[in-house]
């Protein structure tokens, strides 16, 4: 059974990316799938302090238990997937300070070859290039981490909660599950 971490960066659990998260969760779970949800603003992770410590204490983080506590998540994953908003032009701190953790993987030698990963991502202004930001650090982290992209759902012209349904974003969602498969 294949195993995804669907790792989610939004406070709006019924919000315009947590409801592609969930399109995507069920046509994967469907697919016979086993989907991890990670809710990044659930938890309380800070920044990367660049102390190097990481993995040198036994854990992948030094000072923040919550990441470690979702660590071998990401590590035992066949897949991750990231969904989130646009917040000012870039990713959202709450999972951004997730990813930044990633960073021990780097440190330990790790990477995330052999995984699959795609982007969820949506924004309020119609112009999809402002979502160049986010697919430019994905597309960058995942090289940097040797994960092979699967697919993007990149909507515009979402902003209140409920918005999405307007689009075929869920649709693209459950075609992007697919993909993996
Ligand atoms: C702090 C914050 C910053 C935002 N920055 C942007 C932005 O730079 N560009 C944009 O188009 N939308 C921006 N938005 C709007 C969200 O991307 C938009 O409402 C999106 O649909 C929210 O997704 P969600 O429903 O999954 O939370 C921002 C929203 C918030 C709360």
């Amino acid at each position: 059974m294949k195993k995804i971490v669907l790792l989610t960066g939004s406070p709006r659990k019924n919000g315009n990316s947590n409801t592609m998260a969930e399109a995507f969760r069920k046509e994967a779970e469907s697919r016979g799938a086993e989907v991890t949800v990670i809710s990044a603003t659930d938890k309380k992770i800070g920044g990367c302090r660049a102390c190097q410590a990481c993995y040198k204490n036994g854990v992948p983080c030094a000072f923040e238990p919550e990441y470690n506590e979702i660590a071998g998540e990401f590590e035992s994953a066949d897949a991750i997937v990231l969904a989130f908003p646009v917040y000012w032009y870039n990713i959202p701190s709450q999972i951004k300070a997730v990813i930044d953790h990633w960073y021990s993987f780097c440190v330990a030698g790790k990477d995330f070859s052999g995984k699959k990963t795609a982007l969820i991502s949506c924004c309020e202004d119609e112009d999809p290039n402002t979502l160049s930001g986010v697919k430019f650090a994905f597309e960058k982290t995942m090289e940097l981490m040797d994960a092979e992209i699967v697919g993007e759902v990149l909507v515009p012209g979402v902003n209140e909660a409920g918005d999405v349904a307007k689009t075929d974003g869920e649709q693209q969602a459950r075609e992007l599950a697919e993909k993996f498969f």
